[in-house]
């Protein structure tokens, strides 16, 4: 049976709570209104033709060659159909399929998982296979460390799948427990200002982190008996301990994670109370640690973050996702929305000579997949 489908993926922003999923702590991500989508249709024969309507590009394979390819972008496609025919040993037809995208690449968004948890999840429909979302969330993981080379958690899939219109989800990494949180934030609204920077080695630099990560953990266990499975599960008076202890990078990288954890939680509180003055205050602080601690930041990035300061109409903003490049994500006055925008798009092409660019974003629900027709 023949079966053409459209799927649609969204991006995610994320509240606060950044570089804590792949150490087992807790986010305050959502999907957002910026898709990318794709039309899939399972065909006869042994070729499967991809077609990117972003990239005006294409390329076509066998399920007999799916090694990783030097060309990048084939890599997201081989990469979730070995999962699935050799990992999963799950049977599926050939298929074409045309993606067409609105999600800017590498602005910290989350294109990537965006494409491979979109592919996963239309190829599963397309063969009827029973994989939940759960093992979706693992499907993507295992492309983006394997074929990718990201070492990445697993906030942006998770956010991909199970977003919900108008809440934030706070997800605890380590056990995936979460909840949903209204994001409601009265007068104000999240603008994503994209320094349209990417810088290189963010891959490298990102992967770095994680090992200096489980590197701090790894110390902190020695002398702990192996009691902790996760960084985010060491106490901030634990982690204090190893000031003198730890290299001071490992030290500020650890005390960052843990920090930040302890941030996500009080933060999705205080969305709660509506007490956004307070969550602001603690998205400045999380852009300070991520500045001077983690040093995932960039110049771009913490230009946009001062230039925000002087103003009470903004009460939040820091960097968002993984970092070198990419976006800031802000809370603005609705009526203060377009002066600024104005404003920092002037003086930040006075300063770098690239144009800024404002994305407005609303939270929306996850993927959505719509069948266009059977026979
Ligand atoms: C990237 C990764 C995520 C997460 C963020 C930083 O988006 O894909 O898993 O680690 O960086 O919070």
């Amino acid at each position: 049976m023949n079966k053409k489908i459209k799927v649609e993926s969204p991006g995610r922003i994320n509240l606060i709570g950044e570089h804590v999923d792949y150490n087992g702590g807790s986010v305050l991500p959502g999907a957002i209104d910026k898709k990318v989508e794709f039309i899939i249709e399972n065909i006869d024969g042994d070729n499967c033709f991809i077609e990117s309507k972003t990239i005006d590009k294409k390329f076509e394979f066998k399920f007999a060659s799916l090694e990783k390819s030097d060309e990048h972008w084939h890599n997201y496609i081989l990469g979730t159909v070995n999962y699935l025919i050799n990992k999963k040993n799950q049977k599926i037809s050939a298929f074409s399929c045309k993606i067409d995208s609105i999600l800017p690449i590498g602005a910290g968004i989350s294109s990537s998982s965006a494409l491979i948890s979109g592919l996963a999840s239309g190829l599963i429909e397309i063969n009827n296979l029973k994989i939940d979302k759960s093992e979706i969330v693992d499907i993507v993981s295992d492309v983006e460390h394997n074929y990718i080379g990201l070492k990445g958690g697993i906030m942006d899939q998770f956010t991909i799948l199970n977003g919900k219109k108008n809440k934030l989800i706070h997800l605890e990494c380590h056990s995936r427990n979460f909840k949903y949180v209204n994001a409601e934030f009265n007068d104000y609204q999240l603008i994503l200002l994209n320094t349209n920077v990417e810088h290189n080695l963010a891959n490298t630099a990102y992967n770095d982190r994680v090992e200096e990560c489980n590197h701090a953990l790894e110390l902190i266990n020695e002398k702990y008996n192996n009691k902790f499975s996760s960084l985010c599960e060491v106490e901030l008076n634990i982690v204090e301990r190893f000031k003198t202890i730890l290299d001071k990078k490992i030290f500020n990288r650890a005390s960052f994670v843990v920090n930040e954890n302890i941030r996500t939680h009080i933060a999705s509180k205080k969305l709660n109370e509506f007490k956004l003055i307070e969550l602001g205050n603690l998205m400045y602080q999380s852009h300070k640690g991520l500045k001077n601690l983690y040093e995932v930041s960039c110049k771009e990035l913490d230009f946009l973050v001062e230039l925000t300061k002087p103003h009470n109409q903004i009460i939040g903003s820091r960097m968002m996702g993984g970092g070198f490049g990419g976006c800031t994500i802000n809370l603005i006055h609705k009526k203060f929305k377009n002066e600024f925008i104005e404003k920092a798009s002037k003086i930040y092409l006075k300063n770098f000579g690239i144009d800024l660019t404002a994305i407005e974003i609303n939270i929306c629900d996850g993927i959505k997949i719509k069948n266009l027709q059977t026979d």
